[in-house]
């Protein structure tokens, strides 16, 4: 065996130190042997955008390698998802301009988009788990998640029309429903509509703890809600300074019969992820959110950091924290990457 003297002096024997905590790290078999916490493919959700047409594929400004997809090629997407193992797609629409109104009733139209691509996805490609948002802002022509009247977002009207988006999406084929609304008791009453329509092995994955964020920038972008919405989100989504409240949110939706809940967005809260694994010991998922996704790439864009050396950093922080899974826009390049490994 050779013995690595130190370069300093060939008469330097060591500092006697019991502890050298380099020795575990001093090759890559070492570093893996000892890893803590491991990335795979099983873990990775991919969230993709619909939108109307034949054979497109849009690009998205703020989201550079992201694209709107028409329905014919979002299966091609869904197939690319089960080729590589990601376990579940996750659909949001880009909606006509014309088909959005006030009360957003486009997304109670057994025949929209989201309901159009769970079909096709679901005869090609039934191995990929579908999971639908549930909110009205991709449908409303003000761009909030719920009903407004004179200013104010109507919780309880909300959670009525949230139920039915529900239902109507469970039958096009949803597997997972994830309301990302934040309207207050809309957990307990989608359970209900769900199992009312028999509808009783669909998940519910809650966007439990949601904040107010200026990191979904991008993703109104894609969905064309940008340039809708009347002021902000602030009277339903959480103030970025609390913790507690995001505890007591979570309780709330397992309570009401969540069966994995989700914080959003991802990086900047993943003290939140910590505690919400720690306290309640339930499936957590993280969403790496449009924002997040587009500093890596503009980053990147200019060579001021790797990409691919980033974004998988970036994945292991959520696994660090606690989450079980991940809401990335990166799953099929970091799938890749891991399954090459
Ligand atoms: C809609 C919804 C949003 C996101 C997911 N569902 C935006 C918002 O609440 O304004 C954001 C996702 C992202 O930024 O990647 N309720």
């Amino acid at each position: 065996m050779t013995r690595h003297a130190d370069h300093t002096s060939s008469q330097f024997s060591g500092l006697g130190l019991v502890h050298r905590p380099r020795r575990n790290r001093k090759s890559d078999w070492a570093r893996r042997l000892v890893r803590e916490h491991q990335l795979s493919v099983d873990d990775l959700i991919w969230p993709l955008f619909v939108c109307e047409g034949q054979s497109i594929r849009e690009p998205i400004a703020s989201m550079p390698g992201v694209f709107r997809h028409s329905v014919d090629q979002l299966v091609e997407q869904a197939k690319q998802a089960r080729d590589l193992g990601i376990p579940v797609i996750a659909l949001f629409p880009y909606t006509p301009p014309t088909l959005r109104d006030a009360d957003g009733s486009e997304a109670l139209n057994q025949n929209n988009l989201v309901c159009q691509a769970c079909r096709a996805v679901k005869s090609a490609v039934p191995e990929v788990g579908l999971l639908t948002d549930v909110a009205l802002d991709p449908y409303t022509s003000h761009g909030h998640d719920g009903l407004l009247q004179d200013g104010h977002i109507l919780n309880d009207q909300t959670v009525e029309v949230l139920v039915r988006q529900a239902v109507v999406q469970a039958q096009a084929g949803a597997d997972i429903i994830a309301p990302s609304d934040m309207m207050d008791g809309r957990v307990a009453a989608i359970r209900a509509g769900l199992d009312d329509h028999g509808f009783h092995d669909v998940q519910i994955m809650a966007y439990a703890a949601k904040y107010a964020s200026a990191f979904y920038g991008p993703f109104r972008d894609a969905v064309g809600s940008n340039a809708t919405l009347v002021g902000d989100k602030r009277t339903y989504q959480m103030d970025p300074f609390n913790t507690n409240e995001a505890l007591h949110e979570v309780a709330l939706d397992l309570e009401e019969g969540a069966d994995m809940v989700m914080v959003k967005p991802g990086m900047p809260y993943l003290d939140i992820i910590h505690r919400v694994k720690d306290s309640f010991g339930r499936p957590t998922f993280a969403y790496q959110v449009s924002g997040e996704y587009a500093m890596i790439e503009a980053a990147s864009a200019n060579g001021w950091l790797d990409g691919d050396k980033a974004m998988m950093e970036s994945l292991a922080a959520f696994k660090r924290a606690g989450a079980d899974g991940i809401l990335t826009y990166f799953a099929p390049r970091a799938a890749e990457k891991l399954l090459k490994r």
